[in-house]
């Protein structure tokens, strides 16, 4: 396994549309993998491809890193898509694409996912809560979207531009 660079805001890489997997190989095990293994050094409770600068529909999430139980929560899934949600749930959510940023963002509070596993079997997830929350933030990075398109165009301008001034001193 290795430990893959996170591209950051803002990053033109982050806003494009992920592919869809075709078959779920060798080599996107490897992706899956390498992701965890990254996702976990972070630290963070999910991580897409693109993240990684790889546009693959490919997601990996642990919402339950922080309590100590090891991997038990773990998914790897290719070609998530929500095919139901319903109700509102408010989080102030992070990303390690957007580092140490936090801000309020609404989101369904219930969903249902379909995805393909690690083993390529088609797989429905229940998700609510906190893993709902992160199934969402991850989808989104498959489709350019980083969880600050979902605040004011003010905030979300206020914290580009010092995501800039950071890049620029780094
Ligand atoms: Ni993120």
């Amino acid at each position: 396994m290795a430990l893959l660079p996170i591209l950051t805001a803002p990053d033109r890489r982050l806003k494009q549309i992920s592919q869809p997997v075709e078959e779920v190989s060798d080599k996107i095990v490897k992706l899956m993998d390498d992701m965890v293994e990254t996702m976990y050094a972070a630290p963070g409770i999910g991580l897409a491809a693109p993240q990684v600068n790889v546009l693959k529909r490919v997601i990996v999430v642990d919402v339950e890193t922080y309590d100590g139980e090891d991997k038990h929560d773990l998914l790897t899934l290719a070609n998530p898509e929500i095919i139901e949600q319903t109700g509102e749930i408010i989080w102030a959510e992070g990303c390690l694409s957007v580092p140490e940023f936090t801000e309020d963002v609404v989101r369904a509070e219930h969903i249902i996912v379909r995805a393909l596993d690690r083993d390529g079997k088609k797989i429905e997830i229940e998700a609510q809560g906190l893993l709902a929350v992160c199934l969402q933030h991850e989808i989104d990075h498959l489709d350019g979207k980083l969880f600050i398109d979902h605040i004011s165009r003010l905030k979300r301008a206020i914290i580009t531009q010092k995501l800039k001034k950071r890049k620029k001193s780094e």
